[in-house]
């Protein structure tokens, strides 16, 4: 049975596509095949082949089943604004019942479909559609990626409050220092253990020298858990 997580996080640059990518290598190590997804992706650049997301390169070269760049990201917007502005600039006709069935159909070639959604929970994708509607009609439990950085405490209480309102399920949460270290990272994930009522799967350090294999080493237990 195929199954899947659609990724969340705070804000942007949390570290989704780097958690993500880490925990497709984590699942794959333990056995698992995976795929991935970027249904959303702004910022892409122009190649002979098209639209391009970084985002979404780095999604495929963690996952170890092969699908096309389009089935990966589907929607590739070249700006950089939220994707609502983007689309209407871009004039994407987007439907996020399409992106959904396009996901379930993916979902199916692999043990484990990681989707990393487009910014924050609320963040638009159409005129009316936020990431949370998109994953409530994708179907796949949540999992949000804390920034561990000043004013976190608040982001994380409110994307907790958004999916809890859209009834969204929570399978857990990361916690990552994604900007340089944080003052009190100890107290700050304690009052975090209390404000989110799913389980804290890891906490990822900043990394000076980023090395994305021993991250995914460090997402081992974590992919053992949500794998449970
Ligand atoms: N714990 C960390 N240590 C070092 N660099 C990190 C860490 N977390 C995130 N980064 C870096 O921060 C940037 C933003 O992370 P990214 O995964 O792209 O965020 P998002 O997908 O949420 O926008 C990337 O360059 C990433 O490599
Ligand atoms: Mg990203």
């Amino acid at each position: 049975m195929s199954r899947g997580l659609f990724i969340t996080g705070t804000d942007i640059g949390v570290g989704k596509t780097l958690i993500t990518s880490a925990l497709l290598q984590a699942l794959g190590a333990g056995g698992y095949t995976t795929l991935a997804m970027k249904p959303v992706a702004t910022g892409c650049w122009q190649t002979a082949d098209g639209l391009r997301s970084e985002d979404a390169e780095s999604l495929i070269a963690a996952m170890n089943q092969d699908a096309s760049y389009r089935e990966v990201n589907p929607v590739a917007l070249e700006t950089i604004s939220e994707p609502v502005v983007s689309a209407l600039q871009n004039r994407v006709d987007l439907t996020i019942d399409e992106l959904a069935a396009q996901s379930v159909s993916l979902s199916r070639r692999a043990d484990w479909l990681l989707i990393e959604g487009p910014g924050g929970v609320q963040t638009p994708i159409t005129r009316t559609d936020t990431a949370a509607d998109l994953a409530l009609a994708i179907g796949f439990p949540i999992l949000l990626v804390v920034g561990l950085r000043p004013g976190c405490i608040n982001h994380a209480a409110m994307s907790v409050e958004s999916l809890k309102e859209k009834g969204l399920r929570l399978a857990g949460w990361i916690g990552n220092e994604c900007d340089g270290s944080t003052a009190d990272l100890t107290a700050t994930v304690h009052t975090l253990e209390k404000k989110i009522p799913a389980d804290c799967l890891a906490v990822i350090r900043w990394q000076p020298r980023l090395d994305r294999q021993q991250l995914a080493r460090q997402l081992h237990p974590a992919a053992r858990k949500i794998a449970r």
